[in-house]
């Protein structure tokens, strides 16, 4: 039985200031079923642990380099979010595929290093509107997967988000009939690579402008795990009737 999943990537988004929705999460999702992984800014990471290390509540990055260390100006590790209090980071996610022309192995490489670091990983594919109009979308995520997933992966170490590019921030979502046939695809890609253990103890995320009132139509997808947030992650108001719905479903 995978346990459901609720992960907010506030990206580039929040000062100390916002620590405050943070702490209003923790103080209301107590009781959550659903594990809840929170991705806030590089800056905010350890301050974030410390608001949250009386919850179940956990923190993650939003990137890390495949390095352990080095001359890499501005980069940060694996070694060192984890040193933040982090337990998990986000990888692959279309935006920095985009604007950091990052490949689906350099995303391997990462991956590979945050495991390294006691990292679990949270990796993004998902397909552009130009690619799901092409007809290509189960290819695009089919190599992205291939090539941004590891040999090792497992339910523990892994998590998979179904992040549309076209559904990012445009409040633009797939027909639950969309989702569904991608979800199914990549349980069914990670079995034939991985074998069945691992692909059915796996949470496969959808993301892209998932808000309350959708979130548990989409929760009630099949092969849908949770939910990868952005807009709605931001503040505890919208946050936490995700969670809940997420719990329900
Ligand atoms: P939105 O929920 O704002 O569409 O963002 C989704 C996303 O990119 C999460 O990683």
């Amino acid at each position: 039985m995978r346990q459901k999943m609720a992960v907010g990537n506030w990206k580039m988004n929040g000062t100390g200031a916002a620590l405050a929705e943070l702490q209003a999460l923790a103080a209301a999702q107590g009781a959550a079923r659903a594990e809840i992984l929170i991705c806030p800014a590089a800056t905010l990471l350890s301050r974030a642990a410390d608001v949250v290390k009386d919850s179940s509540i956990a923190i993650g990055g939003q990137n890390c380099h495949a390095a352990t260390a080095g001359a890499h100006t501005g980069d940060i590790s694996a070694e060192m979010l984890k040193d933040a209090g982090a337990s998990a980071v986000i990888l692959g996610h279309s935006e920095r595929r985009a604007d950091h022309a990052e490949s689906s192995e350099e995303v391997g490489a990462k991956v590979c290093a945050a495991w390294e670091a006691g990292l679990m990983t949270v990796i993004c594919v998902g397909e552009t509107l130009t690619e799901r109009e092409a007809g290509d979308t189960l290819n695009v995520v089919a190599a992205q997967l291939k090539a941004s997933l590891p040999d090792g992966a497992t339910g523990e170490n892994t998590v998979l988000a179904y992040e549309p590019v076209w559904s990012i921030g445009t409040g633009k979502v797939p027909s639950l009939a969309q989702i569904a046939k991608v979800h199914n695809f990549i349980r069914a890609e990670l079995t034939t690579r991985f074998g069945a253990e691992m692909a059915e103890s796996t949470r496969l995320l959808y993301g892209g402008s998932v808000k309350p009132g959708n979130a548990a139509q989409i929760f009630a997808v099949s092969n849908v795990d949770g939910a990868l947030v952005g807009g709605a992650s931001l503040t505890a108001e919208e946050f936490i009737p995700i969670i809940s719905a997420l719990d329900a479903s």
